[in-house]
């Protein structure tokens, strides 16, 4: 196994996009920022040193990081962030995953600007369980706020109000020439005519789901947040933040210049699409002149393409790569996701926007919960998290308007090492109904079940695919539904869980699990690194 090392300099740099200049942060001045290239097995070495006035951290999203939490990245939850003059050793081992991942900021909002790919290639001699692409390339989907996005943020949250949503959605960091000023602001892919590629996709938006697709051809989806899939083929894909697919596409059209777009999936009221990113797939030798065509998007409300999307992602499940679901479950948990209002006395109408998971909103601590947990520093975090079994209820029902508040806390859930756990996230209609990209930090889980309504515990868990289902580390809870995943708690650390919207992260809607030792050494929490952050 080699080592791989980067340096990663967090540096403040001016970028312009839609005829807006502003400052931004940035890894060595790259937007988007490097990718990460490593081989199943490796060690990866990234020295991050902080030469920007705002703290960091950084999270190398969907990396399993084996009794190793203190490398995951989140702030306040396994390290305090890296101040300003500093710097923190990420010291990774990259074992049993392939595929494509990303890595992100990991405190406030500064995920706007700071992310890029992480590539993980099979170990030599492992072919890819498809076709062997002619070339690969990124295609890294974000957001931008022509404002200042820290501002924006601070501004809001002294109203008790959310944030104007970004100006503009991009690829690969560019919003395309259907925007002002962004005629340099494209990106294209050149492609020759019959040869087949391979495309990393990345949702790294902030706070939007994404259609995405290329006028003219299909995609073969083959993998999903670095786990294979049985393949199949589709004119557009459904990606939510924090999400990666790969697809692959035959450059077999007439040789032209098409459009690869991505647009909002917002199943909330439906507002105008002013925010669409184009980008250009160009075969050789066709001048630059032609106009491209647009490919047909899904409508920005069709859930039932949502679904149908979905309902195709299943484990590749062969010999070589098995899905080893979890059967016996030793822990059922059952977490509502809801949207509410509690008191601001700062705030000019009195109160602000909340979101929570069985009605508790998560504080954020002062000192990393991982060195809490590790040191056995009490009164950081309690354990007492969900506190009552949930009461059957009609979740989706009526709208709810009444027991909009919710209580606050530091509280996480206890697993025993290598337990069995099932979780039900059930959305609810407390202030809004609308999908929830859920993610967790240290493990990938099993979707082993959705529906659209209330959660039936007694006749849905007999629906479950328990033989194929998609293994990944995000998953879209459905508008007014819910999801049900497994996993096995075999990582001991404290890892986080969290809505990938931004939005709603910063309101609540997060908790950490807290897995516990195994016997041996070999089952326990790694010492800290001597340069971990200080807070
Ligand atoms: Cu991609 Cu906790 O995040």
């Amino acid at each position: 196994a080699a080592v791989k090392t980067y340096d990663f300099n967090i540096q403040v740099k001016n970028v312009s996009r839609l005829c807006h200049a502003k400052p931004i942060v940035t890894v060595n001045g790259m937007f988007p920022g490097p990718t990460v290239y490593v081989r199943e097995g490796d060690q990866l070495l990234i020295n991050v040193t902080n030469h920007a006035q705002y703290n960091i951290s950084i999270h190398w999203h969907g990396l399993k990081q084996f009794r190793n939490g203190w490398a995951d990245g989140p702030a306040y939850i396994t390290q305090c962030p890296v101040q300003t003059g500093q710097s923190y050793l990420y010291n990774i081992t990259v074992t049993g995953q392939r595929g494509t991942l990303w890595w992100h900021a990991h405190i406030l909002w500064l995920r706007a600007t700071v992310y890029g790919a992480l590539v993980i290639m099979p170990k030599e001699g492992t072919p890819f369980p498809f076709p062997q692409p002619y070339l690969e390339t990124n295609i890294i989907l974000g957001e931008w706020w022509n404002q200042d996005v820290e501002t924006i943020v601070n501004q809001a949250n002294k109203l008790g109000l959310p944030p104007g949503p970004s100006d503009a959605h991009t690829i690969n960091g560019k919003p395309g020439p259907l925007f002002p000023c962004s005629e340099k602001y494209t990106y294209a892919l050149e492609v020759e005519y019959g040869k087949t590629y391979l495309l990393r996709i990345i949702n790294a938006a902030l706070n939007d789901e994404l259609f995405f697709a290329i006028a003219g051809h299909t995609m073969t989806v083959v993998e999903i947040d670095a786990v294979y899939v049985k393949p199949f083929t589709t004119q557009a894909i459904l990606i939510a933040p924090g999400q990666t697919t790969n697809v692959l596409i035959k450059a077999d059209q007439p040789p032209n210049r098409y459009f690869m777009a991505a647009r909002a999936f917002e199943d909330a009221p439906i507002t105008v699409d002013n925010k669409t990113a184009t980008a250009i797939l160009q075969y050789r030798g066709i001048p630059n002149t032609v106009l491209p065509t647009l490919p047909l998007l899904p409508a920005s409300n069709d859930t039932k393409f949502a679904l149908s999307y979905n309902s195709k992602l299943k484990s590749l499940n062969s010999p070589q790569f098995p899905a080893n679901v979890p059967l016996q479950i030793d822990r059922h948990l059952f977490f509502t996701i809801g949207l509410g209002v509690n008191p601001c006395s700062t705030c000019p109408n009195g109160t602000h926007l909340v979101a929570s998971l069985n009605n508790v909103t998560f504080v954020m601590p002062q000192v990393g919960l991982l060195q809490a947990h590790y040191s056995n520093i009490s009164g950081v975090f309690r354990t007492d998290f969900p506190d009552r079994p949930p009461t059957p209820f009609n979740y989706t029902g009526a709208p709810l308007t009444a027991n909009l508040g919710t209580t606050i806390g530091t509280r996480l859930t206890k697993l025993p090492f290598n337990s069995t756990v099932e979780l039900v996230l059930q959305d609810t209609n407390l202030l809004s109904v609308e999908s929830h990209p859920f993610h967790l930090h240290g493990f990938n889980f099993f979707v082993v079940g959705t529906g659209i309504g209330n959660f039936d515990p007694k006749k849905d868990p007999a629906k479950f695919n328990l033989v194929d289902p998609p293994e990944r580390n995000t998953i879209g809870v459905p508008t007014g539904g819910w999801t049900a995943f497994r996993f096995r708690a075999d990582n001991p650390g404290v890892w986080f869980m969290h809505c990938h919207l931004e939005l709603h992260t910063m309101w609540g809607l997060k908790m950490a699990f807290v897995v516990e030792n195994g016997k041996s050494a070999e089952e326990s929490v790694l010492p800290p690194p001597k340069d971990l952050p200080p807070c």
